[in-house]
């Protein structure tokens, strides 16, 4: 089938605004829409820009607007969106080139939370934290994470906010503040209690719709906020 597609450009040594360029592709309908931007980076323009790394799913480097919603340009059938297909940069951050933009606070947000095991005790017998399966589940969706900002660019707090550490930098907090092996739960909620935390949050639900894994990221926010309110650490 023969595909339409609009892609933002922008080139800030050449544009002094964005520009869509307009693309014919032949592609199968099982392609993906990560498969055309390569057709059209490597037969009709080599300087058009994206990221891209695993194209399965797993890396987190090909967020983009994919016709108005934010997608994983890997996971996306070309047959799921038709002949026309308009491409942008997620929202909220600045563009460096075309689809590429400056993820810099994004991951400052993340670094801030400490999105790493603090445990300082030794561990036990054979050098393990042992954990039951049902330690385990409390917080197995939030591990799924492989950051990407869909979630924390669709969020239209992060738009206005920029001190808001965003629906990813939470779900990343989640993941260790329930794990029965970590210690750190008091340092993370404290930040996460003041005005750049989860409080900001205004429980809307674009976080959710945009996750590519399937994390019901709004929960974990509003799980985080009833540990706050009532000092319980178990989420349900
Ligand atoms: Fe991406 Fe989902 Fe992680 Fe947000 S929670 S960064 S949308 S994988
Ligand atoms: Fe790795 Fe899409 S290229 S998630």
């Amino acid at each position: 089938m023969q595909v339409q597609f609009r892609i933002e450009r922008f080139n800030p040594d050449q544009d002094t605004k964005p520009w869509f360029g307009e693309y014919t592709v032949e592609v199968e309908p099982t392609d993906r829409v990560l498969d055309a931007l390569n057709l059209i980076k490597w037969h009709q323009d080599g300087t058009l820009t994206f990221r891209r790394s695993c194209a399965h799913g797993i890396c987190g480097s090909d967020a983009m607007r994919i016709n108005g919603r934010n997608r994983l340009a890997c996971k996306e059938l070309i047959r799921d969106y038709g002949d026309k297909i308009t491409i942008e940069p997620m929202l909220g951050f600045r563009v460096i080139k075309d689809l590429v933009v400056d993820m810099e606070d994004f991951f400052a947000s993340y670094r801030t939370l400490q999105p790493y095991l603090i445990n300082d005790e030794p561990a036990g017998v054979g050098r393990e934290r042992p954990q039951s399966p049902e330690e385990r589940e409390v917080f197995d969706d939030t591990t799924k994470c492989i950051m990407c900002g869909a979630c924390t660019t669709a969020c239209p707090i992060t738009w206005t906010n920029e001190d808001f550490l965003g629906p990813a930098a939470i779900v990343n907090a989640h993941r260790f503040i329930y794990d029965s092996r970590d210690q750190g739960a008091n340092e993370r909620l404290e930040v996460l209690n003041s005005k750049s935390g989860v409080w900001r949050c205004r429980t809307i639900f674009n976080c959710t719709e945009a996750c590519p894994r399937g994390i019901q990221v709004t929960r974990a926010i509003e799980q985080i906020k009833r540990t706050l309110l009532t000092g319980d650490n178990n989420p349900d």
